[in-house]
């Protein structure tokens, strides 16, 4: 697979990488260890060098699970793991990012991965107000100073957040990015790309809608957030169907079905994104290791056409555009 440098002189990733917020899982099922090594290893399998994990996800299981799978494979191509801190503080407060938590968060990291140094930590979508408080950057500086980490930076709600975040010395931002989400393109990647700024696209299928394989009659679990957090119940709407109504995404991708004449939008959705030269890698997630190798052939399509780009946007246009552009 192609790969791609994570930031300007970083190291080079896959630009298909894997998501593990659901990691051996259904979202808010039971964790299931075997097939959460089903998944990595499909992923290994596949080539893919990138993993993005967090500390809160499935109660550090996804962590855990990472860090055996590593321990497994000593000798194999490296695997940069992208890990985020910050979410499993309760309340989920900007004075929470402070010196003392942060270290604690990395030094739990690194004992849930089995690994003396983190290649990338992002501080997880943090309040607005983390984005101008000097202890938190400085404190990421510091860790990379002792080596605890490689690098930093931040996975983001709003594109302001990621604009201001550069200000500090970050090495990549982690945003929503796909067919429903187009204001990154605007400010934020201009920027990214003049300061050396990886991008890594995150919810890439709309958690599954820009898959196109879900219709009116679709349910997910009791306790998944496509159920649980259609309108920002738990967290920010935005990560869940990337803040589309669910019907309203489905005309949408009806219309994308038409404009790739295909019924199968995988591999579009996920090409679409790498025609953006400042995205570093996109991370879709995988909840069973055959969605793994399905996704990677996104990465095996010739460039899409400008007739297709314009297509998309004509299309983000008309359904998406007034409800989520001014959101985030
Ligand atoms: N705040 C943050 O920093 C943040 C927030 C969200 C996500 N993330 C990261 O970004 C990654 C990707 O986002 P996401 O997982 O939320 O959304 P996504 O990648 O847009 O969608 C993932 C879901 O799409 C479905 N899917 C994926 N590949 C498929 C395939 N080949 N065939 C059929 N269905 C498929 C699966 O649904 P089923 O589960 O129904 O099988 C899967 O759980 C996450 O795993 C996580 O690492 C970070």
């Amino acid at each position: 697979m192609n790969k791609r440098e994570l930031f300007k002189n970083g190291p080079k990733i896959t630009e298909i990488g894997l998501g593990t917020w659901q990691l051996g899982t259904k979202w808010g099922e039971p964790f299931n260890a075997e097939e959460a090594q089903n998944v990595l290893e499909e992923a290994r399998l596949n080539g893919i060098t990138l993993i993005d994990t967090a500390d809160c996800y499935n109660g550090g299981n996804s962590e855990r699970a990472i860090g055996s799978f590593l321990k497994k494979h000593p000798d194999g191509e490296k695997i940069t793991v992208v890990t985020k801190c910050g979410r499993c503080l309760n309340p989920h407060t900007a004075e929470g990012y402070n010196r003392e938590n942060i270290t604690r968060f990395i030094e739990d990291s690194l004992s849930r991965l089995q690994l003396e140094q983190l290649d990338m930590v992002l501080l997880h979508c943090p309040p607005s107000e983390v984005f101008s408080k000097d202890e938190t950057f400085e404190t990421m500086e510091n860790l990379k100073k002792s080596g605890k980490i490689a690098s930093y930076g931040v996975s983001v709600e709003k594109v302001q957040d990621g604009i201001k975040a550069m200000e500090y010395g970050i090495s990549a931002i982690e945003v929503v990015f796909n067919m429903f989400r187009l204001k990154p393109t605007e400010e934020l990647f201009p920027l990214a790309k003049k300061k050396g700024v990886g991008i890594i696209a995150r919810v890439p299928l709309a958690s599954g809608l820009l898959t196109g394989r879900y219709n009116e009659n679709t349910t997910f679990g009791e306790k998944d957030h496509r159920t649980t957090n259609r309108n920002g119940e738990r967290f920010d709407k935005g990560e869940t169907f990337s803040g589309v109504d669910f019907n309203t995404g489905l005309k949408a991708v009806a219309e994308l079905k038409n404009l790739f004449k295909t019924e199968d939008l995988i591999p579009y959705a996920l090409k679409w994104i790498l025609m953006h030269e400042e995205v570093s890698a996109v991370i879709p997630g995988a909840s069973k290791a055959s969605q793994v190798s399905s996704n990677v052939r996104g990465a095996e399509l010739p460039p899409l056409t400008d007739e297709q780009m314009k297509g998309v946007k004509e299309i983000y246009d008309k359904y998406i555009r007034e409800s989520v552009h001014q959101n985030w």
